[in-house]
């Protein structure tokens, strides 16, 4: 028994990471004697943890309560595969699979986890199984982990270990699942780099009858929805449609898997006895019978109950509370019964969400439909209630103790009136759910020493009706932002209203019941007077101050009315099928009106890939132009691949956190560390005056300070750090560091830089032709404006740097995740006070970029190098994602104002645009963003007179930065906005507006560049026939006219995006390659991986310029003593230069071993290459490239700005929700010129990320800020990127073909951001339906819509009588609660 066993103690983790801990097969520790000393000299914290890891058992005497099961696998296990990406359940990158035997369900239970908030604590008697213990690339691949790989689901690879973990769960519960139960198991998940697509389709392939062919049918059997026939699918064999095979795919075994535990099995099902852990600040007791559990929370009535811990766990985590004492009672009985009872199904407080939809779905199929109408309710609120992870572990009662005045279940529970059953040592009490329950903001009617034991849901009666709605964000795994439970009894057999029970969450501090409301509507008919009433009514009594938290109070009141306006429908329609049996007539729902009553329903997305075949005779060793797969995925989806923070800890590493200002704009009078240095572990503290060289920094001017010393320009400003012995411990340092400051006015949003004149010099302009004559010339003018929100970057993986100095002449090693080791390298020299040479920085991989580590991460590894180079050890810090998201900055918000002229006809004679960009406390790149803002200015037009003006917004944001089209996806988005109010204004369709202004080849830009090899007609053409958009938008206008609170719209966007760097001297690059005597091939370039597979496309370059096989070439990573001065990876222009810097070396050793071929002509590349060694030739060269002819100048509006243009097109069709405002995209059609592919799966990859991201930008993701500057969406919680239930029905992407490019190595074409402005088409596709929906109240011409579309957006514009009824308070009355920055 001892050899299978893993005894862990916390003194050996140093040893147990350097001796192997990052291995795979984990071997058991031997309990050897230095050991057994340093564990025996402490004293055991309380009872023996047993729980097993991959298979293995392991005991910890030393469980820590505060301590997450992540933390445990990567730090005390060297279990690096399981990644960290936000610590609060919202991202899943931590999924992991928890199996136990449920002694109340007698038998074992597979369940998906969030290792990130599971207390290691609650693990006793559990298996865990994490992505290194299901298969490694030189063992035996899971066939989860490989057909992720192949399929092209994994990019960066950071958040691919979680869905493989979600994937396997699901499989090892349900070997055969549904396309349903496979979209439902990633719920939970993001990712931030592949668009989702690849990785639904690569699991289709497990799905018992696959959903879709994906157009692969060809056919007969294709079965793709709606608009897909045979037509589409082209039959040309030079064009291909499938990137992998499936049918190579090793097959699932569900036979092969790791056991549970014998051992484990054995022990549950003996009785449970009470187990304590004593930790650094908190005990936690797991009481092992309900009477045990009440003696202790009357001995500690301020002890809290933690089940899922996706509440405290949060609370302890991001809200620095601390909870002494923590009682688990996961294991009572009494807490995880469930009993049918007469009146309905009670249920234990400890229940999960998934067990309580799984009881709840086998009732509503075995009872009659009328008595399970409040369980239908619950099970639609739980279909949107958070992912799956957090639902097999949250418990009814966590949610209902939390009483947090957003629940989801909370105003179900409460419109239901059910009856809570509590107790205490002495008590047992029975009340009743009603608004007595909450007396306040996250407070319940419980005393301090009682504990909730159970909840009774009832059935309903014939003649009652319920429904539950809400409203977020996101439609999955999001909090709502209005969400209710409604409840009706009529009087029998008639229409009127015996009883009426409201109840919404989001409209007040607490769940709350309109009861003024309810009470009048009681005697009612239910007809449109009683509608009127009721919304009269509600829009008097769901009143919220215009400050309210969470901001959007128009919206929220308006939703309360429009959602009573879908139960109002829903009943009525009821009303008239029920009572019509009773010979009682009531009207039913008009036609028109029947889809508001309709719940949200999405089908399984289907899609179609489409790119040009390699031409014949081309080698089978020639992999240029092939889908191969990203050299890293399968490492990626063992969790192999080997991430910053992966690194295994050095032996006397230390660990950083930041200390940040709190304040916008101040001066520091004071910081304090007294409080921090008595937190145990602290080192050291970093201040300005601790840095050896020069505090001044910056990645493009030198406007900013590594340490803020005696200003601060924005909250999250970087003060100062502190060096502690573990991150947890560092972090809690870092938190009670006192600050005093002396306050000054902030500038936070564009229009207060506007008004105190607060720009960056120098102000651009870029004017062509006379726009003063433009503007005589034209028909008409309009004029208008825009504003477009910022981004977050949310690479999955957040910023990371390890430094290491090296001992001696102020050498140091940098490991970080950046997009630019040069600039790392320089500025961190800078700091120290050393030459560059003296510093190495090296990049493996990241996990995700976007523009977000091209110059941001660079502070802190300045910051973590400082420090390392102070206390002269190791020091890490991976920064927390609310940390990331507070410090970094993102994309520019941008406004954009235009006045332009135009004919009749629609043709745009004269633009006269300027933007203002929120660059932030610094200039960073903001002045080369706004440039490319105006090279973009025009987007795809022709427009004889132009005059665009650039303003860079100085302000006390943290400093915004590069982002995936670098101000120029901001600059075209402006562009679409005056094409859309023209084509609005004209009452022409927008898509004859945007054809009859396009470019044709040969014409000028606005900078004076002839478009040579111009493909946008042809992507133009292509896309039309692909979306079949005539007869789409025939059938848009029908459906419109059919329903009057769903409307549709269609888009066609066209893109044209220069590529280069504007900055001249950065398109260069470098390569360096190595010919080893074996053959092998080591290659080293300028870029870095970041998921876009540029080192894949780097090695298909070499393979085809030395005619060898792709498997002798390798790549370790990118570092600054290889390949000096690179440029950043950026601008999309990565592959470019360095591909030809790569053919460069190549070439160059192709020459040398040119004679040993002439000698040997049969031989082989070893034969050569051992030949030349022998003749000492030198088989190591470098490679160089710099884009020629390249040099624009504002001034005199001369010389090229780009080497080339990337060009596309997309076709957008949406159903937006009236009454909500939520939006589906049900159609995308995607054309782009991408040249000719290097890779089509990667080129793809990055056509349907980018296109998600933009999707994300345009739709969905807003940053919210406090009027004091404060950053408020600070997590996956408050920030929402795309998941996988917002990709489009129907997705088709085509990469244009015959289209070579001259200008790039192989004739391909950059690719990584050109494909981010196509999800415009999305948004002005929801312009056109809310144009629609505008109709309806008589509203016509061009109106404003700001980006993002949110539903909030989408529902303020669709004017109705419910919105005049919610009017927004006066703006100037009052302080909102965030502002527009
Ligand atoms: C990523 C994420 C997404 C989420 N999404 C949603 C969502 O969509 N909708 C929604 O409504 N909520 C959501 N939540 C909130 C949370 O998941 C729920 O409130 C959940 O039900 C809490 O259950 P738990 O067991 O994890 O609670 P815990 O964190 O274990 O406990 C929560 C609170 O309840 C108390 N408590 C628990 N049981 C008892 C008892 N028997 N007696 C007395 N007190 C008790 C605890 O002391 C604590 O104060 C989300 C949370 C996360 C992290
Ligand atoms: S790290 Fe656990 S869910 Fe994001
Ligand atoms: S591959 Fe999913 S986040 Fe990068």
């Amino acid at each position: 028994m001892f050899d299978n066993q893993l005894y862990v103690t916390c003194r050996w983790r140093h040893q147990w990471l350097q001796r192997g801990g990052a291995e795979r097969n984990l071997t058991p520790i031997e309990s050897c004697g230095a050991e057994e000393e340093e564990t025996g000299a402490m004293e055991p914290a309380g009872d023996e943890l047993l729980f097993y890891v991959n298979g293995k058992r392991i005991v910890e005497n030393h469980a820590e309560p505060e301590m997450t099961l992540l933390t445990y696998l990567r730090r005390k296990l060297g279990l690096t595969g399981t990644k960290l990406g936000c610590a609060e359940g919202g991202c899943g990158a931590c999924t992991v699979m928890i199996s136990k035997f449920h002694p109340h369900l007698k038998c074992i239970v597979h369940h998906a986890v969030n290792a990130c908030l599971a207390p290691v604590c609650s693990l006793h008697h559990c298996a865990v199984i994490t992505v290194d213990g299901i298969g490694t690339v030189a063992s035996r691949l899971h066939p989860v982990q490989e057909r992720i790989a192949k399929a092209h689901g994994s990019q960066c690879g950071f958040c691919t270990p979680g869905m493989v973990m979600s994937m396997y769960t699901l499989l090892r519960n349900n070997p055969e699942p549904s396309m349903v139960d496979i979209e439902e198991a990633f719920q939970g998940n993001l990712c931030r780099c592949t668009g989702y697509r690849p990785i639904l389709e690569g699991y289709k392939t497990f799905a018992k009858k696959s959903a879709c062919c994906g157009g692969r049918g060809r056919g007969k059997g294709c079965c793709m929805a709606n608009n897909c026939n045979e037509e589409d699918i082209s039959e040309d064999p030079t064009v291909l449609n499938q990137m992998y095979d499936p049918s190579k795919f090793i097959p699932l075994d569900p036979t092969q898997e790791v056991i549970f535990p014998p051992e484990l099995l054995n022990l549950g099902k003996q009785p449970p006895r009470q187990m304590k852990f004593k930790g650094e600040r908190v005990l936690w007791i797991q009481p092992s019978t309900l009477t045990e559990l009440l003696d202790l929370k009357s001995h500690y009535p301020e002890s809290k109950l933690v089940v899922g811990n996706t509440e405290v766990g949060i609370e302890m985590k991001f809200k620095n509370l601390l909870y002494p004492v923590i009682l688990a009672p996961a294991y009572i009985s009494e807490l995880n019964s469930v009993q049918h009872t007469k009146q309905g199904i009670v249920f234990g407080a400890a229940c999960t969400l998934t067990l309580l939809g799984e009881v709840l779905r086998d009732a509503v199929a075995k009872l009659p439909t009328y008595q399970t109408e409040v369980f239908k309710a619950i099970l639609e609120q739980l279909r949107w209630f958070a992912g799956k992870q957090i639902r097999n572990v949250a418990a009814i009662g966590g949610n209902i103790m939390t009483a947090s005045p957003i629940s989801d279940l909370n105003p179900v529970f409460m419109a239901a009136a059910c009856k809570l059953t509590t107790m205490s040592k002495d008590e047992r009490r029975v009340l009743k759910m009603d608004d007595n329950f909450f007396p306040g903001y996250r407070k319940t009617a419980l005393k301090p020493e009682e504990i909730l034991l159970s909840i009774e849901i009832p059935y309903t009666k014939k003649g009652q009706y319920f429904s539950a709605f809400k409203q977020s964000p996101r439609q999955e795994d999001d909090i709502a932002i209005v969400t209710c439970g409604m409840n009706v009894v009529f009087k029998e057999g008639s229409n009127i209203v015996e009883k009426i029970l409201l109840s919404f969450g989001g409209m007040a501090p607490t769940t709350v019941i309109p009861k003024t409301t309810c009470k009048k509507l009681i005697g009612s008919a239910w007809n449109e007077k009683l509608l009127e009433d009721a919304c009269a009514s509600l829009a008097e009594e769901m009143v919220l101050p215009p400050s309210a938290p969470g901001g959007m109070v128009p919206y929220r009141r308006t939703l309360t009315l429009s959602l009573f306006f879908k139960f109002y429908l829903t009943v009525k329609h009821y009303l008239a099928v029920d009572l019509q049996h009773e010979n009682v007539t009531v009207e039913d729902v008009k036609p028109d009106y029947s889809s508001a009553t309709e719940l949200f329903h999405k089908d399984s997305p289907s899609s179609v890939q489409l790119f040009q075949a390699v031409p014949p005779g081309q080698s089978s060793e020639d992999f240029v132009g092939r889908p191969i797969m990203h050299l890293s995925a399968l490492k990626q989806a063992t969790g192999e691949a080997v991430y910053c923070d992966d690194i295994p800890c050095y032996e006397n590493e230390l660990h950083l956190a930041l200390i940040t200002s709190t304040k916008a704009h101040a001066h520091i009078l004071s910081i304090d560390t007294g409080e921090a240095m008595t937190v145990p572990g602290v080192v050291a503290f970093v201040f300005a005056k601790d840095i050896p060289g020069s505090n001044i920094t910056g990645p493009a001017f030198y406007d900013e300070s590594v340490l803020a010393e005696k200003m601060v320009t924005c909250v999250g400003h970087i003060v100062g750090a502190v060096v502690a012995d573990t991150q947890a411990h560092a972090q809690r340092a870092a938190k009670v560091v006192k600050i005093t400051y002396d306050e000054l006015k902030p500038i936070i949003s564009i229009q207060d830089a506007i008004d105190s004149q607060s720009f960056y010099q120098p102000v651009r302009t870029m004017k062509k032709g006379d726009t003063a004559q433009g503007f005589k010339d034209s028909d008409h003018i309009l004029e208008g404006e825009i504003h477009i929100g910022g981004q977050e970057h949310f690479y999955l993986e957040t910023n990371c740097t390890v430094a290491v100095p090296k001992g001696e002449d102020g050498e140091m090693e940098l490991f970080v995740s950046t997009q630019t080791a040069s600039k790392t390298q320089a500025l961190v020299a800078k700091a120290l006070g050393v030459p560059a040479n003296r510093i190495v920085c090296r990049v493996k991989r990241m996990g995700g970029g976007f523009g977000g580590k091209e110059s941001r991460s660079i502070i802190l590894s300045t910051v973590v190098a400082v420090a390392a180079s102070k206390v002269k050890r190791p020091v890490r810090c991976m920064l927390d994602r609310d940390e990331d998201m507070l410090v970094t900055g993102g994309r520019h918000p941008f406004l954009g104002r235009y006045k332009v002229g135009y004919m009749t006809s629609g043709k745009i004679i004269a633009l006269d645009v300027t933007f203002y960009a929120n660059a932030g406390n610094s200039k960073d790149l903001s002045f080369s963003i706004v440039e490319r803002a105006l090279f973009h200015m025009e987007n795809s037009y022709n427009i004889p007179h132009v005059c665009g003006t650039g303003y860079m917004c100085k302000t006390n944001l943290p400093s915004n930065t590069a982002f995936r089209g670098f101000g120029g996806p901001q600059g075209m988005m402006v562009a679409e906005s005056w094409m859309s109010d023209v084509a609005l204004a004209c009452g022409i369709p927008s898509y004859e507006v945007r054809r009859m202004n396009l470019y044709n080849e040969g014409d000028l830009t606005p900078f004076n560049q002839r478009l040579e090899q111009f493909t946008i007609g042809k992507c133009w053409e292509e896309c039309l026939d692909i979306s079949n958009y005539m007869k789409r938008q025939g059938a848009v206008e029908e459906f419109n006219r059919q329903h009057r609170w769903t409307k549709r719209g269609l888009s066609i966007i066209p893109t044209k995006f220069g590529i280069s760097f504007t900055s001249v001297f950065l398109n260069q690059a470098g390569a360096l390659v190595h010919i080893y005597t074996d053959g092998s091939v080591l290659l080293t370039h300028g870029g870095t991986e970041m998921g876009q597979g540029l080192h894949t496309k780097m090695v298909q370059v070499a393979s085809r310029a030395l005619g060898i096989p792709c498997s002798k070439i390798f790549i370790s990573e990118t570092s600054t003593n290889t390949v000096a001065n690179t440029s950043p990876t950026a601008a999309s222009a990565s592959s470019d230069l360095n591909g030809m810097a790569v053919y460069n070396a190549c070439q160059t050793l192709l020459q040398r071993l040119e004679p040993y071929k002439v000698k040997n002509p049969k031989g082989s590349w070893e034969d050569w290459v051992n030949a030349a060694y022998f003749d000492r030739v030198n088989l190591s060269a470098n490679g160089f490239y710099k884009t020629p002819d390249l040099g624009y100048n504002f001034d005199s509006n001369s010389g090229r700005a780009f080497n080339y243009f990337s060009y596309g097109v997309s076709c957008s069709e949406v159903e937006i929700d009236c009454l909500t405002g939520r939006q589906k995209t049900l159609h995308t059609t995607i054309v782009m010129d991408v040249g000719k592919s290097l890779n089509p799966a990667i080129d793809i990859g990055q056509v349907e990320g980018a296109f998600m991201q933009g999707l994300g930008l345009f739709t969905l993701e807003e940053l919210h800020y406090s009027p004091q500057g404060s950053l408020l969406t600070r997590g996956p919680g408050m920030y929402k990127i795309p998941a996988f239930g917002d990709i489009p029905v129907e997705l088709q992407v085509s990469l244009l073909r015959d289209s070579p490019n001259d200008k790039a190595i192989f004739s391909s074409k950059a690719v990584g951001e050109p494909p981010l402005f196509m999800a415009a088409s999305v948004f002005y596709a929801i312009k056109d339906a809310i144009t629609a929906a505008r109709s309806e109240s008589g509203l016509s011409g061009p109106f404003r819509l700001d980006s993002p579309a949110t539903s909030e957006r989408i529902r303020n514009a669709c004017e109705d009588r419910f919105t005049k009824l919610c009017p927004p308070a006066e703006p100037g009355t009052y302080t909102p609660w965030a502002v527009r920055v």
